[in-house]
C-alpha cells in the first residue's frame, strides 16, 4: 500500500467539543414552562429538533411543496466557484449545520489544496447530527479536518474561534425563526466576532406570493404536521407531561402583516396536561393554541438593514431565477 492509499483510508477522530450539559437541560425545562403558561401559550421552534423531529425535518426538505433547501442548493451549486476563489487556511463554520448536503456543496468546489489546508466546525444544537455530518464528510473529504461543536449558537456564538480567514455559513432562512429584534441583535454579534476579511454566508427566504407560501407549510403528505405536532412528545420528553400530539390540529398560515409563515397547534377538545415540574395543570379550551414556530420572509430592504446591522458589507447577493431565495455573502 502506497502513502496516497493510506492517507485515503485513514479516519479522522471525531472531535466535537460538547456545551450541552445538565444546566442546559433546567433552563430548557424553565424555557418551555414558561411558554405553555404564557397567555397565549408558544413553544419555542428550537425544540422541534430531537432526533425523530431532525428525521421529519429532512423529509420536509424534500418535498415538492417545500421549496426553500433545493432552491438554496441549487443557488450554491450555481455559485460555489465564485464563493470558494480566494478560500486559503480556510475555517468554515457552519452553524445550525444539520445535514451534510449544503456544505458538501462548497467542501466539492475546494480544489485539493484548499480542502487540506482547511478545517470545518459544524456548529450545532444536536449531537447526533454533528456526529453524522462528520462521519459522513471524514468520508467523503478525508483530507479534511473536522472538529464540532454541540452548543445552542443562538446563546453561544462567542463560541466561534477567533481565528483568521473564517467563513461563517448560516443557511436555511433559520435566522427566519427569530423575531426582528433578536434577528438583528443577532448580525451584529457576528459583525463583532469577524475579523477584516472574513466571510458570512447568509441563506434567507424571500416574500413571494402567499399560495406558494402557504402550501410550503400545509404540504399535502401532512408532512409539516407531524413535524410540528412531534414538538409535543419533545416536550413530553423534557417536562414529563401528558401531551397526546393527536388532540391537537396542524395550523399554519401566513401573516402579510408580519412577513411570516406562523405555525400553531390547536387543541381540539378543552384539556389539561400536567407535569411533576409544574404546581399547576396547564388548560386548554377547545380550538386554543400553541404557537410553536415563526418562519419570517424577507426583502431586498432586509438584506440592507441586516448587513447595517452588523457592520459588514455585501460582496455579493446570489438568488435563484424566480427570486424565491437569496445568498448573501457579506464580509468586514
Ligand atoms: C429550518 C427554520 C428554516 O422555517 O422553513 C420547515 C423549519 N418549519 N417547515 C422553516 C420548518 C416547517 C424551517 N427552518
Amino acid at each position: 500500500m502506497n502513502d496516497i492509499n493510506l492517507k485515503k483510508t485513514v479516519k479522522q477522530p471525531i472531535i466535537i467539543d460538547n456545551y450541552l450539559s445538565e444546566i442546559e437541560i433546567d433552563i430548557q425545562r424553565e424555557e418551555l414552562i414558561k411558554g405553555l403558561i404564557a397567555e397565549p401559550k408558544y413553544i419555542s421552534s428550537k425544540y422541534f429538533y430531537d432526533k425523530k423531529g431532525s428525521e421529519i425535518f429532512e423529509k420536509i426538505t424534500k418535498l415538492d411543496e417545500y421549496y426553500p433547501t433545493g432552491t438554496e442548493k441549487s443557488i450554491l451549486t450555481d455559485n460555489a466557484e465564485s464563493i470558494v476563489k480566494d478560500f486559503r487556511q480556510t475555517t468554515i463554520i457552519e452553524l445550525g449545520s444539520g445535514d451534510s448536503s449544503k456544505i458538501s456543496i462548497i467542501l466539492n468546489s475546494l480544489s485539493n489544496l484548499q480542502l487540506e489546508s482547511a478545517t470545518y466546525i459544524p456548529f450545532d444544537v444536536s449531537k447526533t447530527a454533528i456526529e453524522k455530518s462528520i462521519s459522513d464528510l471524514s468520508e467523503k473529504f478525508p483530507v479534511l479536518k473536522i472538529r464540532g461543536i454541540a452548543a445552542d449558537f443562538m446563546r453561544r456564538l462567542h463560541l466561534i474561534p477567533k481565528i483568521e480567514h473564517k467563513v461563517i455559513s448560516f443557511f436555511g432562512s433559520t435566522i427566519g425563526n427569530l423575531n426582528r429584534r433578536n434577528a438583528l441583535e443577532f448580525m451584529k454579534k457576528i459583525g463583532t466576532i469577524m475579523n477584516s476579511g472574513d466571510m458570512f454566508l447568509l441563506g434567507i427566504d424571500m416574500v413571494k406570493d402567499i399560495k406558494i407560501l402557504e402550501d410550503a407549510y400545509n404540504d399535502n403528505l401532512k408532512i409539516t404536521a407531524a413535524f410540528n405536532k412531534n414538538i409535543l412528545n419533545v416536550v413530553n420528553k423534557n417536562l414529563k407531561t401528558d401531551f397526546n400530539a393527536d388532540l391537537f390540529e396542524h395550523y399554519a398560515f401566513y401573516n402579510t402583516q408580519k412577513s411570516r409563515i406562523e405555525m400553531h397547534l390547536k387543541a381540539i377538545s378543552d384539556m389539561q396536561i400536567s407535569s411533576p415540574f409544574l404546581t399547576e395543570k396547564v388548560r386548554f379550551k377547545k380550538h386554543e393554541s400553541i404557537h410553536t414556530e415563526n418562519s419570517h420572509k424577507f426583502t431586498n430592504e432586509n438584506i440592507l438593514e441586516f448587513a447595517k446591522y452588523a457592520g459588514l458589507k455585501i460582496t455579493a447577493v446570489f438568488k435563484d431565477s424566480n427570486n424565491w431565495f437569496s445568498l448573501i455573502q457579506f464580509t468586514k
